[in-house]
C-alpha cells in the first residue's frame, strides 16, 4: 500500500488535522481536496482560510513538502488508498427530521465520487460527525460496486475543539478508532492506527467497534454541552437567590467525581457541532422509539437557548426597558476565544435579538470581523463593525462581553468609561473582567449567575 492519504473536505477539521498528520509523519504524502475553490485557493496561500493558534506555522513547515491542498478529487481518489472524508454534516433543513436529522447528502455524494474513481481497492476513513451505523450503510454503497473493489469502512471521529486544534492534535486525550468487524477491519484499523503511533501513545489510541466509535463522537458532544447547560441553568437560579455561580461551580468542582473543567457559567455553547450533535443525538433516540432519552438530550439544547434569551432580557430590564436607538458595544463575536468561527455564535444569536429591539450596534472582534460582516449584511446601518474596541464603546450605553478573548481584560475600562453615555452598564456574558475594578470605575456591572454591581 502506497504511504498516501487523501482527506474530502478542507475545513476546520480536515486542514488542521492533516497539516499535524503530514508534520508528524514525513514518509505519508497526504493531499487535501475540497469541491470549493475559494478554501483551496486560501490554503495554498499565505491568508489560510481558518484561524487557529499554531496552524500557520505547521501548514508553512509542510505544504508542498509532503501536504498538499487540491480541488481535483477524481485524481485524488485514483492515486489514494486510504481516504479521510471531513465534509460537513449539518442539520437537515428540509423534509423529514428537518431541524433534527444530519444532513448526509456530502456524505453520501463523497461515497458515491469514491466509488466512481477509485480503481482499486480502499480504506475509507469518517473523520466527519456521523449517525450511529453510517459506516455500515457506507460499506453498503461502495461494496456493492461492479468493479469487484473492496472498500474498509473505518469510524476515527475527530475531538478537537477550535481555538486549541493544534494543541489537541498533537496532544489528544485519546484517538478512537472504530473498525467493523473480522479480519480485513481489524487490518484497516491497524493501519490507521500506525498513522497515529508516530507521536501518540498507543495506550492513548482505543479501538473500538464501528458503532461505538460513531456514538462517542455524538455522546462526548453531548456530554460536555450538557455541563454547560447544567451550570447556565444554575446560573439562573443564583441570579434569583443571591448566590454567585463562580463560588458554586468551583466549590462544587472540587468534588474529583464532578472536577473543575467546563464549569463556567455564560451566554451558553456555541460552534458548529453542539447543537447539531445533539440534535442529531434526539433524531437518533426517537427513531429508536426512546421519546423519554430524546427529551432529556433536548433540554440541553432548550436550556441553551433559553440563557441568551434570558441574557438580552436582563440587558433589556437594565437599560429601563428599552433599547430602541441605544448604541450597545459587542465585545466578541467569535463563538468562543481563539477562533474567527461564528457559526451558531451566542453572540450572534443574541446580536440578533437585540436587533429586533432596534439596538443599534458596534461589534468588535479580534478575527471574527469577516464572518461578523456576512452573518449580519442584512441589518444594514443598525450594525457599525468597529476597527476596535474604544471605537466600539464611544457613545455606547452599554459594552457586551460575548467572547471570552484574553485580551479582552487588558482593555482600558477606564478610557471607555469616559466615552460612554450615562449610566454606563458593562453585561460580562462571559464572567471573563474584574468586576469590582469596573464597578469602581463607575460601571453598573451585570454578570452573569452573580449579583449585579449597581451604581
Ligand atoms: N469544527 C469542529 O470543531 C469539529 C470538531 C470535530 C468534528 N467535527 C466534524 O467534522 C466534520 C467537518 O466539520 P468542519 O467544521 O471541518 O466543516 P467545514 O464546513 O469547515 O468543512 C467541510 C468542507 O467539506 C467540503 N465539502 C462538502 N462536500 C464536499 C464534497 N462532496 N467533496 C469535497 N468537499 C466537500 C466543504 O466545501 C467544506 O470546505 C463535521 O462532521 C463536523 O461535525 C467538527
Amino acid at each position: 500500500m502506497k504511504k498516501s492519504i487523501l482527506c474530502i473536505g478542507a475545513g476546520y477539521v480536515g486542514g488542521p488535522t492533516m497539516a499535524v498528520i503530514a508534520s508528524r509523519c514525513p514518509q505519508w504524502n497526504i493531499t487535501v481536496a475540497d469541491i470549493s475553490e475559494a478554501r483551496i485557493a486560501a490554503w495554498n496561500s499565505s491568508d489560510l482560510p481558518i484561524y487557529e493558534p499554531g496552524l500557520d506555522e505547521i501548514v508553512q513547515k509542510v505544504r508542498g513538502k509532503n501536504l498538499f491542498f487540491t480541488t481535483d478529487i477524481a485524481r485524488g481518489i485514483r492515486e489514494n488508498d486510504v481516504i479521510f472524508v471531513s465534509v460537513n454534516t449539518p442539520t437537515k433543513t428540509f423534509g423529514a427530521g428537518a431541524g433534527f436529522a444530519p444532513d448526509l447528502q456530502y456524505w453520501e455524494s463523497t461515497a458515491r465520487a469514491i466509488l466512481e474513481h477509485a480503481g482499486n481497492d480502499k480504506i475509507v476513513v469518517e473523520k466527519s460527525t456521523l449517525p450511529v451505523r453510517t459506516a455500515e450503510a457506507m460499506h453498503r454503497i461502495l461494496d456493492n460496486n461492479h468493479k469487484k473493489l473492496h472498500f474498509d469502512v473505518v469510524s476515527n471521529p475527530e475531538f478537537l475543539a477550535e481555538g486549541t486544534a493544534i494543541r489537541d492534535l498533537l496532544d489528544p486525550d485519546r484517538v478512537l478508532i472504530g473498525t467493523m468487524p473480522g479480519p480485513s477491519g481489524n487490518r484497516a484499523g491497524d493501519l490507521i492506527a500506525s498513522i497515529y503511533q508516530n507521536w501518540i501513545a498507543p495506550e492513548k489510541i482505543k479501538r473500538t467497534n464501528v458503532w461505538s466509535s460513531e456514538l462517542t463522537k455524538l455522546a462526548a458532544n453531548a456530554l460536555l454541552a450538557q455541563r454547560i447547560s447544567s451550570v447556565n441553568s444554575l446560573a439562573a437560579l443564583c441570579e434569583e437567590t443571591g448566590a454567585d455561580i463562580e463560588e458554586v461551580a468551583q466549590a462544587a468542582g472540587m468534588d474529583h467525581r464532578i472536577g473543575k473543567a467546563f464549569l463556567r457559567a455564560g451566554v451558553g455553547f456555541g460552534g458548529s457541532c453542539f447543537r447539531k450533535d445533539i440534535l442529531h443525538l434526539v433524531y437518533l433516540a426517537e427513531q429508536c422509539g426512546l421519546p423519554e432519552v430524546a427529551t432529556y438530550w433536548r433540554g440541553v439544547v432548550e436550556i441553551n437557548d433559553y440563557q441568551q434569551r434570558r441574557f438580552v432580557q436582563r440587558v433589556m430590564n437594565a437599560l429601563f426597558h428599552t433599547l430602541a436607538g441605544k448604541r450597545l458595544a459587542i465585545f466578541g463575536f467569535a463563538f468562543k476565544a481563539d477562533t474567527g468561527d461564528t457559526r451558531e455564535s451566542p453572540a450572534a444569536a443574541i446580536a440578533k435579538m437585540l436587533l429586533e429591539e432596534h439596538a443599534k450596534l458596534a461589534i468588535y472582534d479580534p478575527k471574527a470581523m469577516a464572518n461578523a460582516r456576512a452573518e449580519l449584511a442584512s441589518y444594514g446601518d443598525a450594525v457599525e463593525f468597529s476597527n476596535s474596541a474604544a471605537e466600539a464603546a464611544r457613545g455606547a450605553h452599554a459594552i457586551l462581553i460575548l467572547t471570552e478573548w484574553a485580551q479582552f481584560r487588558d482593555f482600558d475600562y477606564a478610557g471607555f468609561y469616559q466615552q460612554m453615555e450615562k449610566p454606563a452598564f458593562l453585561f460580562d456574558g462571559r464572567n471573563l473582567l474584574d468586576h469590582q475594578m469596573l464597578h469602581k470605575i463607575g460601571f453598573t456591572v451585570c454578570p452573569v449567575g452573580r449579583p449585579t454591581l449597581s451604581v
